[in-house]
Protein backbone atom coordinates (compact mmCIF):
# COMPACT_ATOMS: atom_id res chain seq x y z
CA UNK A 1 0.00 0.00 0.00
CA UNK A 2 2.18 2.82 -1.43
CA UNK A 3 5.73 3.41 -1.60
CA UNK A 4 7.80 3.00 1.39
CA UNK A 5 9.68 6.28 3.52
CA UNK A 6 11.77 5.89 6.22
CA UNK A 7 10.18 9.03 8.39
CA UNK A 8 6.46 7.42 7.66
CA UNK A 9 4.68 5.10 10.40
CA UNK A 10 2.14 4.11 7.93
CA UNK A 11 0.18 5.23 4.58
CA UNK A 12 -2.68 6.17 5.15
CA UNK A 13 -3.89 6.85 1.02
CA UNK A 14 -1.39 5.88 -1.40
CA UNK A 15 -1.52 7.95 -4.79
CA UNK A 16 -3.50 5.02 -6.59
CA UNK A 17 -5.99 5.46 -3.98
CA UNK A 18 -6.26 8.57 -3.96
CA UNK A 19 -6.85 8.75 -7.63
CA UNK A 20 -9.29 6.36 -8.12
CA UNK A 21 -11.32 8.06 -5.09
CA UNK A 22 -10.83 11.94 -7.03
CA UNK A 23 -12.58 9.66 -10.31
CA UNK A 24 -15.71 8.75 -7.87
CA UNK A 25 -16.25 12.01 -6.46
CA UNK A 26 -15.55 13.94 -9.96
CA UNK A 27 -18.55 11.81 -11.35
CA UNK A 28 -20.72 12.89 -8.35
CA UNK A 29 -19.84 16.69 -8.85
CA UNK A 30 -20.61 16.06 -12.98
CA UNK A 31 -24.05 14.34 -12.20
CA UNK A 32 -24.93 17.19 -9.87
CA UNK A 33 -23.99 20.25 -11.80
CA UNK A 34 -25.16 19.11 -14.85
CA UNK A 35 -26.93 21.82 -17.26
CA UNK A 36 -25.17 24.36 -14.43
CA UNK A 37 -21.37 24.20 -14.83
CA UNK A 38 -21.08 25.21 -18.77
CA UNK A 39 -18.95 26.53 -21.31
CA UNK A 40 -19.87 29.81 -21.01
CA UNK A 41 -20.49 29.53 -17.11
CA UNK A 42 -17.55 27.21 -15.67
CA UNK A 43 -17.38 26.02 -12.24
CA UNK A 44 -15.38 28.01 -10.04
CA UNK A 45 -12.88 25.46 -7.89
CA UNK A 46 -11.40 27.21 -5.16
CA UNK A 47 -7.87 26.02 -4.19
CA UNK A 48 -7.11 26.39 -1.11
CA UNK A 49 -3.44 27.05 -0.51
CA UNK A 50 -1.24 25.65 0.13
CA UNK A 51 -2.92 22.14 1.32
CA UNK A 52 -5.12 21.88 -1.95
CA UNK A 53 -2.75 22.83 -4.73
CA UNK A 54 -1.86 19.00 -5.17
CA UNK A 55 -5.48 17.78 -5.11
CA UNK A 56 -6.97 20.30 -6.99
CA UNK A 57 -4.87 20.11 -9.62
CA UNK A 58 -6.06 16.56 -9.76
CA UNK A 59 -9.74 17.23 -9.37
CA UNK A 60 -9.52 20.04 -12.24
CA UNK A 61 -8.43 17.36 -14.89
CA UNK A 62 -10.67 14.56 -13.18
CA UNK A 63 -13.52 16.91 -14.16
CA UNK A 64 -12.45 17.90 -17.12
CA UNK A 65 -12.59 14.14 -17.98
CA UNK A 66 -15.99 13.92 -17.06
CA UNK A 67 -17.07 17.20 -19.45
CA UNK A 68 -17.22 19.44 -16.07
CA UNK A 69 -16.08 22.58 -16.99
CA UNK A 70 -13.83 24.52 -14.55
CA UNK A 71 -11.70 27.35 -13.68
CA UNK A 72 -8.97 27.34 -11.14
CA UNK A 73 -8.85 30.29 -8.45
CA UNK A 74 -6.44 30.37 -5.52
CA UNK A 75 -6.55 32.45 -1.94
CA UNK A 76 -4.25 31.40 0.66
CA UNK A 77 -4.97 31.05 4.26
CA UNK A 78 -2.95 29.62 7.30
CA UNK A 79 -3.75 28.63 10.85
CA UNK A 80 -1.35 25.87 11.13
CA UNK A 81 2.28 27.89 10.73
CA UNK A 82 4.79 25.38 11.65
CA UNK A 83 2.94 23.62 13.96
CA UNK A 84 0.87 20.34 14.29
CA UNK A 85 -2.03 22.25 16.37
CA UNK A 86 -4.13 24.58 14.86
CA UNK A 87 -3.19 28.34 16.23
CA UNK A 88 -7.27 28.50 16.28
CA UNK A 89 -6.67 31.73 14.10
CA UNK A 90 -7.24 31.71 10.29
CA UNK A 91 -4.86 34.68 8.64
CA UNK A 92 -5.99 35.45 4.98
CA UNK A 93 -2.95 35.81 3.20
CA UNK A 94 -4.03 35.97 -0.93
CA UNK A 95 -7.56 36.27 -2.03
CA UNK A 96 -9.33 35.77 -5.43
CA UNK A 97 -8.11 37.21 -7.73
CA UNK A 98 -12.05 37.90 -10.33
CA UNK A 99 -15.18 38.13 -8.58
CA UNK A 100 -17.39 34.99 -7.74
CA UNK A 101 -20.84 36.80 -8.16
CA UNK A 102 -23.60 34.76 -9.65
CA UNK A 103 -20.68 31.92 -10.09
CA UNK A 104 -21.05 28.46 -8.99
CA UNK A 105 -18.22 27.66 -6.35
CA UNK A 106 -16.80 25.08 -4.88
CA UNK A 107 -14.71 25.59 -2.35
CA UNK A 108 -11.36 22.48 -3.00
CA UNK A 109 -9.47 21.46 0.32
CA UNK A 110 -7.12 19.06 1.48
CA UNK A 111 -8.10 18.31 4.71
CA UNK A 112 -10.75 19.44 7.18
CA UNK A 113 -9.90 18.86 10.83
CA UNK A 114 -11.19 21.51 13.33
CA UNK A 115 -13.04 23.25 10.79
CA UNK A 116 -12.13 26.60 11.61
CA UNK A 117 -10.56 27.73 7.68
CA UNK A 118 -13.37 25.86 5.58
CA UNK A 119 -15.60 27.94 8.47
CA UNK A 120 -14.35 31.17 8.07
CA UNK A 121 -14.38 30.64 4.13
CA UNK A 122 -17.36 29.64 3.51
CA UNK A 123 -18.66 32.81 5.41
CA UNK A 124 -16.46 34.98 3.93
CA UNK A 125 -17.25 34.30 -0.11
CA UNK A 126 -21.38 33.65 0.65
CA UNK A 127 -21.36 37.19 1.64
CA UNK A 128 -20.23 37.82 -2.18
CA UNK A 129 -23.04 36.37 -3.61
CA UNK A 130 -22.17 33.05 -5.59
CA UNK A 131 -24.68 31.43 -7.43
CA UNK A 132 -23.71 28.44 -5.45
CA UNK A 133 -21.31 27.88 -2.93
CA UNK A 134 -20.15 23.62 -2.11
CA UNK A 135 -16.92 21.93 -0.22
CA UNK A 136 -15.15 19.40 -1.60
CA UNK A 137 -12.44 17.88 0.44
CA UNK A 138 -9.59 15.15 -0.21
CA UNK A 139 -9.55 14.16 4.14
CA UNK A 140 -12.41 14.63 6.93
CA UNK A 141 -11.37 14.34 10.23
CA UNK A 142 -14.40 14.31 12.24
CA UNK A 143 -12.65 13.93 15.71
CA UNK A 144 -10.48 16.63 15.44
CA UNK A 145 -14.42 19.31 14.59
CA UNK A 146 -14.18 22.77 16.89
CA UNK A 147 -17.19 24.01 15.00
CA UNK A 148 -19.60 21.65 13.45
CA UNK A 149 -19.08 22.04 9.70
CA UNK A 150 -19.79 19.06 7.11
CA UNK A 151 -18.23 19.06 3.83
CA UNK A 152 -20.35 18.43 0.85
CA UNK A 153 -18.20 15.79 -1.21
CA UNK A 154 -15.63 14.25 0.56
CA UNK A 155 -12.74 11.49 -0.25
CA UNK A 156 -11.40 10.11 2.71
CA UNK A 157 -12.33 9.97 6.59
CA UNK A 158 -9.61 9.56 8.38
CA UNK A 159 -8.47 9.16 12.35
CA UNK A 160 -7.12 11.42 14.70
CA UNK A 161 -3.86 11.61 13.80
CA UNK A 162 -1.66 14.61 11.61
CA UNK A 163 -1.01 13.32 8.26
CA UNK A 164 1.51 14.55 5.61
CA UNK A 165 1.92 14.44 2.21
CA UNK A 166 0.12 15.00 -0.93
CA UNK A 167 0.12 18.36 -0.48
CA UNK A 168 0.18 18.55 3.39
CA UNK A 169 2.70 19.24 5.55
CA UNK A 170 4.44 19.81 8.67
CA UNK A 171 6.47 23.02 9.10
CA UNK A 172 6.01 22.98 4.95
CA UNK A 173 8.05 19.59 4.88
CA UNK A 174 6.78 16.45 2.69
CA UNK A 175 3.80 18.51 0.49
CA UNK A 176 5.49 16.29 -2.02
CA UNK A 177 4.76 12.82 -1.37
CA UNK A 178 2.55 11.00 -4.03
CA UNK A 179 1.25 9.48 -0.41
CA UNK A 180 -0.76 10.35 2.75
CA UNK A 181 1.51 8.84 5.56
CA UNK A 182 1.46 9.66 9.26
CA UNK A 183 4.99 10.52 10.47
CA UNK A 184 7.15 8.57 13.09
CA UNK A 185 6.71 10.13 16.48
CA UNK A 186 10.83 10.34 16.46
CA UNK A 187 10.41 12.88 13.47
CA UNK A 188 9.01 15.87 15.34
CA UNK A 189 11.72 15.07 18.41
CA UNK A 190 10.04 16.38 21.10
CA UNK A 191 12.23 17.84 23.79
CA UNK A 192 9.97 19.21 26.92
CA UNK A 193 6.19 19.23 27.07
CA UNK A 194 6.23 22.80 26.45
CA UNK A 195 8.16 22.21 23.11
CA UNK A 196 5.81 19.26 21.98
CA UNK A 197 4.32 20.44 18.63
CA UNK A 198 7.28 23.25 17.65
CA UNK A 199 9.68 21.88 14.90
CA UNK A 200 13.16 20.88 15.99
CA UNK A 201 15.72 23.79 15.45
CA UNK A 202 17.52 22.32 12.79
CA UNK A 203 14.67 21.96 10.63
CA UNK A 204 13.74 25.62 10.67
C1 LIG B 1 -4.24 23.11 6.95
C2 LIG B 1 -4.98 22.33 5.88
C3 LIG B 1 -6.34 22.98 5.87
C4 LIG B 1 -6.55 23.36 7.32
C5 LIG B 1 -7.45 22.35 7.97
O1 LIG B 1 -3.75 24.31 6.42
O2 LIG B 1 -4.33 22.48 4.63
O3 LIG B 1 -6.33 24.16 5.09
O4 LIG B 1 -5.23 23.35 7.92
O5 LIG B 1 -7.48 22.50 9.35
P1 LIG B 1 -8.70 23.07 10.16
O6 LIG B 1 -9.94 22.34 9.74
O7 LIG B 1 -8.33 22.76 11.59
O8 LIG B 1 -8.82 24.55 9.93
P2 LIG B 1 -2.53 25.13 7.08
O9 LIG B 1 -3.04 26.17 7.99
O10 LIG B 1 -1.55 24.14 7.65
O11 LIG B 1 -1.87 25.88 5.84
P3 LIG B 1 -1.26 25.17 4.52
O12 LIG B 1 -2.42 24.69 3.70
O13 LIG B 1 -0.50 26.25 3.85
O14 LIG B 1 -0.38 24.03 5.00
MN1 LIG C 1 -4.43 24.56 4.18
MG1 LIG D 1 -0.14 23.26 6.82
Amino acid sequence: NGRSYSFAKKCVASQEQIFEKIDAIAANIAIDYAGKATAENPLILICVLKGAYLFTADLARALADKGVPNVVEFMCVSSYGKYTVSSGEVRMLLDLRNSISKRHCLIVEDILDSARTLDFLYKVFMTRGPASLRTCVLLDKPEGRKLPFVAHYRCFEIANEFVVGYGLDYAEMYRDLRDIVVLKPEVYSPKTASEMHKVPDSKL
